[in-house]
């Protein structure tokens, strides 16, 4: 089942919320529920919401009444700002929308009835650039590990989040298809608990070799010799190479520090934001603290009232990081020189 696809009817996508438990698809057909999907999770991981983002864009575009061409684009801007706001931290989100109304100005002379339809392909050319991205991703990232390995991951990076193999996910699943055995370490990554609900799913689905742990449980493994490389995806990769993903990947980059274990970001060049300077410069999601509380507990594990901080993001510095991998190649430090260019 695709995460996302675009059927005559309307966007649908594959609730991630369900999952492990139930696999369903839900049809967005409204920027509300556009816009609640994106803020609640249903859609996620960068470049998967970027995806999204952009379908529903295009699906939006549709709806506008305009006279002319000013009217049309000023409408348009209005649907991408509400739908930017859904989430901060992902760069995909407002990459994809800003190609979608690049699109639309670069197409102003064309007939307005046109528009719609102009948008949907670019919709289309994100999508398919993103499982293009996501195999060079893959190949690359196979380069770094080798068959046997031990590699732990946090979050999940995986098609989930994308569209094809995923990022962090890639290279194992890539391998994996060729005959190779990784055994994958997945953090459970509280609190929302993508690493439990979605990484091990995945992988298992696949046929890998995957043992769940508590986030508290990877210096353990560490230690133990267990882990050969770690892979994790990303959500804004700053000029300087300090890399916004899940919160908890910071803590796991130290921990791999200490014990000598490479630590790779993966990611495609849609994540890499040449505009951000350093890690600082990222804005950083602040979620609802009822996650900690209460989300999937029969009933609440923390006494009513009392304060949590739920950042929905770390940034990890990117002297911790050993290379970032991305459909271009493989980038190392320093990276202020190797990130910019990527895209020359
Ligand atoms: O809050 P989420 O689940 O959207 O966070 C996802 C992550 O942090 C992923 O690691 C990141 O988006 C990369 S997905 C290829």
């Amino acid at each position: 089942m695709e995460n996302i696809r675009m059927a005559p009817e309307g966007l649908w996508i594959l609730d991630q919320t369900l999952l492990p438990g139930e696999e369903r698809e839900i049809l967005l057909d409204s920027r509300e529920k556009m816009f609640e999907a994106i803020a609640s999770l249903r859609v996620r991981g960068a470049p998967a919401i970027g995806i999204c983002a952009g379908y529903c864009l295009a699906a939006l575009a549709r709806d506008i009444r305009a006279e002319d061409f000013p009217g049309f684009y000023a409408a348009l801007e209005q649907e991408a700002a509400y739908l930017r706001a859904s989430r901060p931290t992902a760069v995909n989100l407002g990459w994809a929308l800003d190609r979608l109304l690049a699109a639309a100005r670069a197409n102003r002379d064309r007939p307005l009835a046109a528009l719609p339809e102009l948008l949907l392909r670019e919709a289309e050319a994100i999508h398919r650039e993103d499982k293009d991205m996501c195999r060079a991703i893959s190949e690359y990232g196979l380069t770094l590990v080798r068959d046997g390995d031990g590699i732990l991951t946090h979050c999940n990076a995986g098609p989930l989040a994308t569209s094809q193999y995923g990022t962090a996910l890639g290279p194992i699943l890539l391998g994996t298809e060729r005959g190779m055995r990784f055994r994958v370490f997945a953090d459970e990554t509280r609190p929302l608990l993508q690493g439990a609900r979605l990484t091990s799913y995945e992988l298992q689905k696949a046929g890998v070799d995957v043992t769940l742990i508590c986030d508290n449980m990877a210096s353990v493994v560490m230690k133990q010799g267990w882990v050969q490389a770690v892979f994790v995806g990303c959500d804004r990769v700053a000029r300087n190479g300090d890399t916004a993903n899940k919160i908890g990947t910071s803590g796991v980059a130290v921990l791999a520090k200490y014990y000598g274990v490479p630590f790779y970001v993966l990611g495609p060049r849609s994540t890499i934001d040449l505009a951000c300077a350093t890690g600082a410069d990222i804005p950083i999601e602040l979620r609802d603290p009822e996650e900690i509380r209460r989300k999937f507990y029969e009933r609440p594990m923390a006494p009513e009232g009392v304060r949590c901080y739920n950042p929905a993001f770390d940034v990890t510095d990117a002297a911790l990081i050993t290379a970032i991998v991305t459909d271009k190649g493989i980038c190392r430090p320093p990276y202020e020189e190797s990130l910019p260019a990527l895209f020359r």
